[in-house]
């Protein structure tokens, strides 16, 4: 049987990051050079990409004494982004994607009228970072239901999500919550996220084996691990030269999906491997069955 290829059809950069990369290659073309505080997006690779155009990521923007400061689609700390825009020489350009925006207004406006902020998703993840700093003080963090213990009973609970969390886990989470007191709920999932899991659960529902392709850094890519890796055999992989010829030894149909920050030219570089593979394993198998046929 012909080995079929297919990609999920919501996979791949999304509005936040298109818009990111764009504000900061118009920039650097402008002005040759242009910083961003931590990685712009979450792929190495297309990170990599952007530094030989002139786009440079520093991790302790104290050292910078002049320039141009992209701000990450992640966001960053609320102190750290009012320490920027004092500086005198520095301009701040704040490519901050306007759903983690909306998150982040979101948290802020609720720390004026509540003790309490409950974030649903990942402690380490730089958006979950920043969000918190716009709670003075008055967040917890819930990664998985275990972190459910930390919630202090109070009248109301306002719950906020990372924009990238599973649908699933957030609205379960929620109902445990929801045993403690009175909940409300600000869903701030955005859409990209909600189709790009949704399609890539279809896909990996019928195919033998699925490729998740994405930063390892990347939090939304790793949910679609998790998410396709529930159906199917899974592999995450960031670039071509992770792939291997025995996982499709026995897949007749391969699916492939990607992160938000995965772009376009690292989707078809791996599309294309596979094809390469498949094709050469359709080859072997023919001269296989001739020369069996000849003895
Ligand atoms: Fe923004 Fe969602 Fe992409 S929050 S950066 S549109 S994954």
């Amino acid at each position: 049987m012909k080995n079929k290829i297919k990609i999920a059809k919501s996979s791949g950069f999304c509005f936040g990051v298109k818009r990111a990369i764009e504000l900061a290659e118009k920039v650097a073309e402008k002005n040759g050079k242009v910083y961003t505080f931590g990685p712009l997006i979450h792929n190495p690779q297309e990170v990599k990409r952007l530094d030989a155009e002139g786009i440079k990521v520093i991790e302790d923007y104290s050292k910078i004494k002049t320039g141009i400061i992209v701000l990450r689609t992640h966001g960053i700390e609320q102190e750290i982004h009012e320490k920027l825009s004092k500086r005198k020489n520095i301009k701040v350009i704040d490519a901050t994607c306007p759903f983690v925006k909306r998150a982040q207004e979101i948290v802020k406006k609720l720390s004026g009228i509540s003790d309490q902020i409950v974030i649903v998703g990942e402690k380490t993840h730089p958006e979950v970072i920043a969000l918190v700093s716009y709670g003075k003080g008055r967040c917890v963090v819930v990664e998985d239901k275990k972190d459910v213990k930390k919630i202090k009973k109070t009248p109301v609970i306002h719950i906020v999500s990372q924009t990238t969390q599973s649908p699933k886990q957030f609205a379960s989470i929620v109902e445990l919550i929801a045993k403690i007191s009175k909940v409300k709920i600000y869903n701030t999932i955005c859409r990209a996220t909600f189709d790009r899991q949704g399609s890539a659960e279809k896909l990996a529902k019928l195919v033998d084996i699925m490729v998740v392709i994405g930063g390892k850094n990347s939090g939304n890519t790793r949910r679609l691990y998790q998410i396709c890796s529930q159906k199917v055999k899974t592999y995450h992989i960031e670039n071509v030269e992770e792939i291997k010829k025995s996982w499709f030894n026995n897949s007749n149909k391969v699916g492939i999906t990607a992160g938000a920050s995965t772009p376009n030219w690292i989707i078809e570089n791996i599309k294309r491997r596979i094809e390469g593979i498949c094709e050469s394993g359709r080859k072997d198998n023919k001269q296989e069955k001739r020369s069996e046929q000849r003895k």
